[in-house]
C-alpha cells in the first residue's frame, strides 16, 4: 500500500478497540503509530488511573491536551489512536484539525464495547457500573458524529479487517 501523507486519528468509545485497529492500521499502511493514551503514561511516568484519581478529571484532560499536542509537533506516527474522551474536548478537535488529521469515529454498540471493558484488565476510572458507562456512551455520541469518516463495528468483527477497509476506503480517497 502507498505510504500515507496525511494523518488518521481514531476515536470512539472506551473498549471500541481503538488501539487494536490502530494496530492493525500501522502494519497495513507500513505508517507509524501512537496511542495517546502510552504516550501520556510514558511522559508522564504514571498510569492514566493514578493520574485521574490523584489529579483529577479536568488535570487529566489539560495533559491529554498538551500530549496530544506535543505528539502533532513532535512524532512523525500517521496512525493516532485516541483516549475515550480526547475527542469530547472541542479544543483537541480544532488541533486535529488545523493539523489536517483525518478523524475516525470507530463506532459499536455499548453492549459490544461493555463486554470488552469487562474483559479487560485495564483500569477504567470514568466506568463506575454499567449504568453510569451506558448514560456516558449515550452523551458521547454527540461529540464523535463530528469525526470525519464513521466507521461501524459489527459484532464478531474481526479488527484486522476493520483495519483493510479504514486503510483501503480512507487512505486511498485521502491520498488521491
Ligand atoms: C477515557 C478513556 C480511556 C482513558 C481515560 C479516559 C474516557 O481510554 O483515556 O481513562 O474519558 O473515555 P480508552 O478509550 O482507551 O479506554
Amino acid at each position: 500500500m502507498e505510504e500515507c501523507k496525511k494523518r488518521i486519528v481514531l476515536t470512539g468509545f472506551m473498549g471500541v478497540g481503538k488501539s487494536t485497529v490502530a494496530r492493525h492500521l500501522s502494519y497495513i499502511t507500513k505508517n507509524k503509530k501512537i496511542d495517546l493514551d502510552d504516550f501520556i503514561e510514558q511522559k508522564e511516568k504514571r498510569r492514566i488511573p493514578e493520574i485521574i484519581e490523584t489529579d483529577g478529571l479536568d488535570i487529566f484532560r489539560q495533559v491529554e491536551t498538551k500530549r496530544l499536542k506535543q505528539i502533532l509537533a513532535e512524532t512523525d506516527a500517521s496512525v493516532i489512536s485516541l483516549g475515550g474522551g480526547a475527542w469530547t474536548t472541542a479544543e483537541n478537535r480544532e488541533i486535529i484539525k488545523s493539523c489536517k488529521c483525518v478523524s475516525v469515529w470507530l463506532e459499536s454498540t455499548f453492549d459490544h464495547c461493555w463486554r470488552n471493558i469487562r474483559f479487560s484488565k485495564r483500569t477504567r476510572p470514568l466506568v463506575k457500573n454499567k449504568k453510569s458507562a451506558k448514560k456516558l456512551f449515550e452523551e458521547r455520541k454527540n461529540h464523535y458524529c463530528l469525526a470525519d469518516w464513521h466507521f461501524v463495528i459489527n459484532p464478531g468483527h474481526n479488527s484486522f479487517e476493520v483495519a483493510k477497509q479504514i486503510a483501503q476506503e480512507i487512505f486511498l480517497a485521502e491520498i488521491n
